[in-house]
């Protein structure tokens, strides 16, 4: 037994009304277990909408928040064989906002030391999601464009580094002028502040390039603004809906463009994709990463105890990165 600090909750609802800091007593790991002291986690859209209970999966009650992170092993259980005290993991939740968490070694991933606590904390989520939108749907070609709302985002800004190293370019829509220099250090071809009279300017922003694969992040009137910049058969990928508006697609594109429309979740392709080619793709993610080509900024580290202050900047506009808790503070 040890102890562990962790966020609860009991009842779904707003979570600076329903989570709770808790101290209790974690297990000794059990068969094929390793115990992870957690270093970082962090805040993303998704661990509201699982606390609110609007998520794809509910939680089972009492339930600990937290989809991704990152710790040290401290001890490993029964049966576990090839993993050591002080390898740093990537550890996928659910449970990750807690000082400690016993975790089955095979849904962890080693990374190399010099990857520090806060990208491993960042790499189940957002750049799988980037690299697999662009991997999944369109095989795309040197110099294809792919377009995107929600450019400012931790998915949007890996989706803008992932397309430079391989060689596509990428068309930028963000809803804050300041944004726009932001996106073009970090490799963005193209940033636009987002207007409905966009797509008209298409042709002078791309040259004409053929605009192959669409990202969709926030629905309404976005995501048709999006879906107007395609090609014909362009591909137009929903993925989050931060407007909480419904998709709104005007039908000439489905009928005469041939747009297809689909959806994109990361937890269902992290079920059929097999073992292999996820640590496959983490291990590409970490050599973009470690060659100084793919980043995610952090925005503030709050300690465990600041959990209501790390959850209200998680939800301010604007933020220019990641909120992480720190998990041992
Ligand atoms: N389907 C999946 O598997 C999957 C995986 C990862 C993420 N997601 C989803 O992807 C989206 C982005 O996640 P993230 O963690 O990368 O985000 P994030 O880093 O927390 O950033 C939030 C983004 O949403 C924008 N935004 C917030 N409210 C908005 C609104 N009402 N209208 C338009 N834009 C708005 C923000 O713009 P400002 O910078 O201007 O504030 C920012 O670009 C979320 O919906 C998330 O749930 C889905």
């Amino acid at each position: 037994m040890t102890e562990v600090r962790r966020l609860v909750f009991d009842r779904v609802g707003p979570p600076a009304e329903v989570l709770r800091l808790e101290e209790a007593e974690l297990p000794d790991p059990g068969p094929g277990q390793v115990r992870v002291r957690m270093e970082r986690a962090s805040v993303n859209p998704a661990d509201f909408n699982l606390i609110e209970g609007t998520y794809g999966v509910k939680p089972t009650l009492p339930a600990v928040p937290g989809n991704e992170g990152a710790g040290v092993v401290e001890a490993v259980g029964p049966g576990v064989e090839g993993w050591a005290a002080g390898d740093r993991v990537v550890v996928p939740g659910p449970g990750t906002w807690a000082s400690r968490m016993n975790v089955e070694a095979a849904r962890c991933t080693r990374v190399p030391p010099a990857v520090g606590a806060e990208f491993a904390a960042m790499l189940t989520v957002n750049p799988p999601t980037a690299w697999a939108m662009l991997h999944e749907f369109v095989r795309l070609e040197p110099g294809d464009w792919v377009v995107q709302n929600a450019a400012t985002s931790a998915v949007g800004r890996c989706v803008i580094q992932i397309a430079r190293a391989l060689g596509w370019k990428t068309l930028n829509l963000v809803r804050r002028p300041e944004a726009v220099a932001e996106l073009a250090v970090l490799g963005a071809d193209a940033v636009e502040v987002e207007d409905a009279a966009l797509p008209k300017r298409l042709r002078a922003i791309t040259g004409g390039g053929p605009v192959r694969l669409g990202l969709n992040a926030v629905g309404g009137e976005s995501a048709a603004t999006v879906a107007k910049c395609l090609g014909p058969g362009g591909v137009l990928v929903t993925y989050g809906a931060m407007s909480r508006q419904p998709l709104k697609i005007p039908n000439g594109l489905l009928i005469f463009n041939d747009i297809r429309c689909h959806g994109f979740w990361m937890t269902r392709h992290y079920q059929t994709m097999g073992a292999e080619a996820k640590e496959a793709m983490f291990a590409r993610l970490v050599e973009l990463h470690l060659a100084g080509k793919l980043a995610v900024p952090v925005d503030a580290v709050f300690p465990l105890s600041g959990w209501a202050a790390a959850l209200l900047r998680a939800g301010a506009e604007g933020r220019p990165g990641k909120v992480l808790l720190d998990l041992e503070g």
